[in-house]
């Protein structure tokens, strides 16, 4: 037996709901391209979970279910009151997610009618925990949905108390689209191993919150951002950035295991970033951005990751960096639960073998003896 570091290149499922083929990424085969122009989230949402595109009825109801299941629990919201101020927003919503489950009477039910209904409220509920674990640490009460027919809105309604802006609701929900799914990455299986041991949709949602917190996940936007801030400013990129890669240290929002000619998403981020910052008047961060991709493709031929401009997508949203992992983890929900969805239909436990490396032909040593 010989182990596969990372099990990079292993197929350790089947699935149809995304894939990653000569670089082209696809929603249930359609181009991931043709959905950010198009789709809502909420179109996705189906697509991702139904295997089709909604008409408008399907899509009407999918809103209605989704706005109908968006209240937290009221001992959820009184325990999230109870975390520390400076907790970290992923490691908070895992803690609260796994909460959830506590007060769905349906929990362990593993009916597919049930579990469909669960898709539905952790898609719901995770948007009004974020904002709920931002209003808290800011000292205010968090507030309920107010039943627009996108998450975006509602979201960017919950985190603020204010009517959203139309472009910045657009331009969440097309950041939503384009994070929804993505084949078999780090979170989706650790979601899929959760659940194959037939343990609950919570479990398997909580397990892959803690995998996108990573840095080398999800976690990356967060990094992205920290670094652009590090940085300072447009004339100090040259140094911060050679200086980083002459140490052989990584830059964040850069390199994929799948794609080593580019990330199909990360084009339209780049694009929302310089929009955003054209909007709000300071396109520096924008800018910034541009030049570590100069250097860094120019001089270790890596590309940039969905990861990258997303962060100045989000900071030219006013959206605080450590929400950034948040809501990649409310857009990938929608993911998430369609692989927990399709394990359940064709499920078998999980168990890879691991490489022994470790000593043989040792014996107990008595205490005395060590
Ligand atoms: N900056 C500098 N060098 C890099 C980077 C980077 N961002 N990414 C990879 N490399 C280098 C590595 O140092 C390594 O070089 P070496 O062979 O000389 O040691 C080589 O490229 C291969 O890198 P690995 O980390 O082994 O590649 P792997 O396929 O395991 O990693 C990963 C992919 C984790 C995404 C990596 O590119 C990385 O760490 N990127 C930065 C973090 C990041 O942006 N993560 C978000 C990914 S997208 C997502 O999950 C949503």
């Amino acid at each position: 037996m010989t182990a596969t570091k990372g099990l990079e290149g292993i197929v350790a499922t089947t699935s149809s709901i995304s894939s990653i083929i000569d670089g082209i990424l696809t929603y249930r085969g359609i181009d991931i391209d043709e959905l950010a122009e198009n789709a809502t989230f909420e179109e996705v949402v189906f697509l991702l979970w139904f295997g089709k595109l909604p008409t408008q009825v399907e899509l009407d109801k999918l809103q209605s279910d989704l706005n109908a299941s968006s209240t937290i629990p009221q001992p959820v919201i009184d325990q999230m009151k109870t975390y520390p101020k400076d907790a970290n927003s992923m490691s908070a919503l895992r803690t609260a997610v796994s909460s959830l489950a506590l007060y769905d009477p349906e929990a362990g039910d593993m009916s597919k009618e049930a579990n469909v209904r669960k898709a539905i409220r952790l898609q719901a509920q995770l948007p009004a925990v974020v904002a709920a674990f931002y209003r808290i640490r800011e000292g205010k009460e968090p507030i309920a949905s107010k039943g627009y027919p996108s998450i975006a809105a509602n979201f960017l309604y919950m985190m603020t108390g204010n009517e959203p802006d139309a472009i910045a609701i657009e331009a969440l929900d097309k950041a939503l689209v384009l994070h929804a799914d993505h084949e078999l990455n780090a979170s989706t299986f650790a979601a899929r191993v959760t659940v194959a041991t037939l343990s609950d949709m919570y479990s398997g949602v909580t397990s892959a919150i803690g995998a996108l917190k990573g840095p080398l996940h999800g976690g990356a936007n967060e990094a992205v951002m920290a670094m652009l801030e590090e940085i300072g400013g447009p004339t100090q990129v040259d140094s911060y950035i050679n200086n980083k890669l002459n140490n052989k240290e990584k830059i964040m929002g850069f390199g994929h295991r799948v794609y080593k000619n580019g990330d199909p998403r990360a084009k339209h981020l780049q694009k929302m970033s310089k929009q955003l910052g054209q909007l709000t008047g300071d396109i520096s961060w924008y800018e910034m951005s541009i030049h570590i991709e100069e250097l860094v493709t120019g001089q270790k031929g890596l590309k940039p990751n969905v990861d990258f401009y997303s962060a100045s997508c989000y900071t030219s949203l006013g959206i605080p960096r450590d929400l950034f992992t948040p809501i990649f983890a409310i857009s990938r929900a929608s993911g998430w639960t369609a692989h927990i969805l399709e394990q359940y239909d064709n499920n078998r436990l999980i168990r890879p073998r691991a490489e022994y490396t470790g000593l043989s032909n040792q014996h107990y040593i008595p205490m005395e003896d060590r």
